[in-house]
């Protein structure tokens, strides 16, 4: 039968290669973004595909829009299987801000865990009412190789990541075993979604291909990654036992 997947972040990077990949397996996709216009034309595309795509614009930090596309999502499909939070980002970053910690404003370190960590428990919460009532489903986080390692320029960003790979991803594992939902984080090293994400060092000598990651992503939350939940899985080209990480 065919997957219900609902992907956040999805009119970019690996949200996209994710739904992508996911349309062409024929699962039915839900596209979740705040990018309306390039959400829309995204999930035109994949409409060519022999899958059943739903587009939702809504922002992962407003619960109600978040609530509401699930109740959608569920709806149309039938049920949700797989959940994959894909958005986020580095708040000064996408906020266009620079400078040491203590001179950026707070307001930026809100964003960012809105963004990266409220997000991300909001769609958690929203689905887990769907997936305990059919008894099944998987929850897969993104976390990052700045979970581990921490970053000056995004405070809120590294916090939320280590949050997510740990506290997150464990809890929710918890929440969720006796509906059987597992939780699985995957955090990657620098992915070339953008081109400035070369030239953070690896052992490998290079970024991550966004689909090496996708691939990770979807063996995690198959059938074949069954037995793996309530932990995060590293894929950083060997950057975590480097000892010159500039
Ligand atoms: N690219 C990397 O090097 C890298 C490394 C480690 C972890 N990650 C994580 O992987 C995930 C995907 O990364 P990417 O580089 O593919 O992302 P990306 O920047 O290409 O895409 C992020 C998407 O999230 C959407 N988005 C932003 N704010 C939103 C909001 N409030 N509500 C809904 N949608 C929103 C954006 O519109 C965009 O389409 C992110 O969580 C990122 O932190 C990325």
């Amino acid at each position: 039968m065919a997957k219900n997947v609902l992907i956040t972040g999805a009119a970019s990077g690996m949200g996209l290669l994710l739904s992508q990949c996911y349309a062409r397996e024929g699962a039915n996709v839900a596209m979740a973004d705040v990018n309306e216009e390039g959400l829309r034309a995204c999930a035109e595309e994949i409409r060519g595909y022999p899958a059943n795509v739903l587009e939702l614009a809504l922002d992962v930090r407003k619960y109600d829009e978040v609530e509401r596309a699930c109740g959608r999502v569920a709806e149309a499909f039938g049920g949700i299987d797989i959940l994959i939070n894909c958005a986020g980002g580095a708040e000064c970053r996408i906020l266009g801000v620079s400078g040491e910690f203590q001179n950026i404003p707070v307001e930026v370190f809100d964003y960012g865990i809105d963004l990266n960590l409220k997000g991300v428990i909001y769609f958690d919460h929203a689905v887990m009412k769907h997936m305990a009532r059919q008894k099944s489903g998987v929850i897969i986080h993104l976390g990052s190789i700045t979970g581990l390692e921490g970053c000056p320029d995004s405070v809120a960003y590294s916090a939320s990541k280590s949050a997510l790979m740990f506290g997150m991803t464990k809890s929710i594992a918890l929440a969720g075993a006796k509906y059987n939902v597992r939780c699985v984080a995957i955090a990657p090293g620098p992915v070339l979604t953008r081109p400035g994400m070369a030239n953070m060092k690896t052992m490998a000598g290079r970024a991550a291909d966004p689909q090496e990651i996708v691939d990770l992503i979807m063996f995690a939350a198959g059938d074949k990654g069954r037995f793996i939940n309530g932990t995060y899985i590293l894929a950083d080209g060997g950057r975590n036992v480097m000892l010159n990480k500039t």
